[in-house]
């Protein structure tokens, strides 16, 4: 009998750092900052859409005018929550419930209404991703109507997935400025290379299980406290902070506690992340737009100390919270809002695994005992 394939020496308990588990073509760390298909970050916040980047991350390639318009109108018309899906939202549980676990079930429940869930042709997968990327801001804001014993509202479908959030939350059409700036946070989410989620995606599409299934493995990795979950951890530390004269003595007191400060610190960014520098600017207009700039002038100190105690800079958490908070967003759906920006960077994941697929597959270095015989319990 041929035995186990053979194992490569060295267990990676350390989180598969510095591990490179496939090839990608969608986004990269390159240098100081992250590119999508090629184009930087802060090209595409200074000149994108969400759209026009959905389109760059499925495509390799940017839209031209007619393709972008076509798939505005595409997800335009997938934005609407169908009928049977909101009579199951509505039996969901929203209290004491996290956003996150119900946007996981959520999206789960779409994929038993959808008739294509199990067609894995390019065609339908296709329009599973149109369907995913357009509803899932959709199902964020329905959680928040739903919750405060409101009735779902309809977006419109001539309007960007942007304007549809805000006015889907609140049935009020939103402030220009507001919506422009939340889309380029939507830019600025869309993808992030092997990161836990798009890779928790990947594992799953590995198997060739089918897009939803990979989605909300993705969505349940994105909750975690250390990957999606800092931003809504930053603004409620930043509230319980309460002051700008805390902020310095409540870090330090947190870093000697060794405890984690959200916000801080990146596998893979040592030299600063560059969304948080975009988002930083961001904060600082916004707080002052609305008449509370104690919470960026806060978010900067923070940002002094833990440089100048810990060597940490902000990742894109850290002022993410205080611009979604500005926007008037509650808190806890800043990381159900990142998941409806990242679905169209993990469905890039999933189409670009499929493309040249193996199943994920890895071993674990054996640690525990071995040779023993079973014995019945009244003798252990
Ligand atoms: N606050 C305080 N100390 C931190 C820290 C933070 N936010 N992030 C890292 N550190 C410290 C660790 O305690 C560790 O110190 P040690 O060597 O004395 O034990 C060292 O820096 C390395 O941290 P480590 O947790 O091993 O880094 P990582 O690469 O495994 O993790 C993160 C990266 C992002 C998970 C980590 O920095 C973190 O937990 N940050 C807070 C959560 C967060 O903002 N997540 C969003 C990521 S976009």
């Amino acid at each position: 009998m041929a035995e186990a394939a053979p194992i490569y020496e060295g267990a990676l308990d350390r989180g598969l750092e510095g591990v490179v588990a496939c090839t990608t073509k969608i986004s990269f760390i390159v240098g100081a900052t992250l590119n999508y298909r090629g184009y930087t970050i802060e090209d595409l916040a200074a000149h994108s859409t969400f759209e026009e980047t959905i389109f760059l991350l499925w495509n390799d390639r940017l839209p031209k005018q007619d393709e972008l318009d076509k798939l505005r109108k595409e997800l335009g018309a997938e934005m609407t929550l169908d009928a049977q899906l909101i009579s199951t939202l509505k039996t969901l549980p929203t209290k004491g419930v996290h956003p996150m676990a119900w946007l996981r079930s959520a999206t789960s429940a779409m994929g038993l209404y959808d008739k294509e869930a199990q067609d894995d042709s390019k065609e339908a997968n296709y329009r599973k991703a149109l369907r995913l990327t357009a509803k899932m801001g959709m199902l964020v804001t329905a959680f928040e109507r739903l919750r405060t014993g409101k009735e779902i509202i309809s977006p419109n479908p001539s309007k960007s997935i942007a304007w549809n959030f805000f006015y889907t939350m609140t049935g009020n059409e939103p402030d220009a400025e507001i919506v422009k700036q939340f889309d380029v946070c939507l830019i600025l989410h869309a993808d992030h290379e092997l990161n836990c989620s798009a890779f928790a995606a990947r594992v799953t599409a590995s198997s060739l299980s089918d897009v939803y299934s990979a989605v909300v493995s993705a969505i349940s990795a994105l909750k975690g406290p250390l990957h999606g979950g800092a931003n809504e951890q930053v603004m409620l530390m930043l509230k319980d902070i309460g002051t700008i004269e805390k902020a310095k003595s409540w870090i330090e007191d947190a870093l000697n506690n060794k405890a984690k400060v959200m916000g801080f610190g990146h596998r893979v960014y040592k030299n600063g992340d560059p969304r948080a520098k975009i988002l930083r600017s961001m904060s600082e207009k916004l707080t002052a737009k609305m008449g509370q700039p104690h919470w960026y002038q806060m978010s900067d100190m923070i940002d002094d100390v833990m440089q100048n105690k810990k060597g940490l800079l902000p990742n894109v958490d850290f002022y993410s919270a205080t611009v979604y908070y500005s926007m008037g967003i509650p808190i806890d759906l800043y990381t159900p809002i990142f998941a409806a920006s990242r679905v169209s960077g993990w469905l890039a994941h999933i189409f670009e695994q499929w493309t040249n697929n193996r199943i994920y597959r890895p071993r674990g270095k054996w640690a525990g005992k071995e040779g023993l015989n079973w014995v019945p319990p009244a003798q252990r």
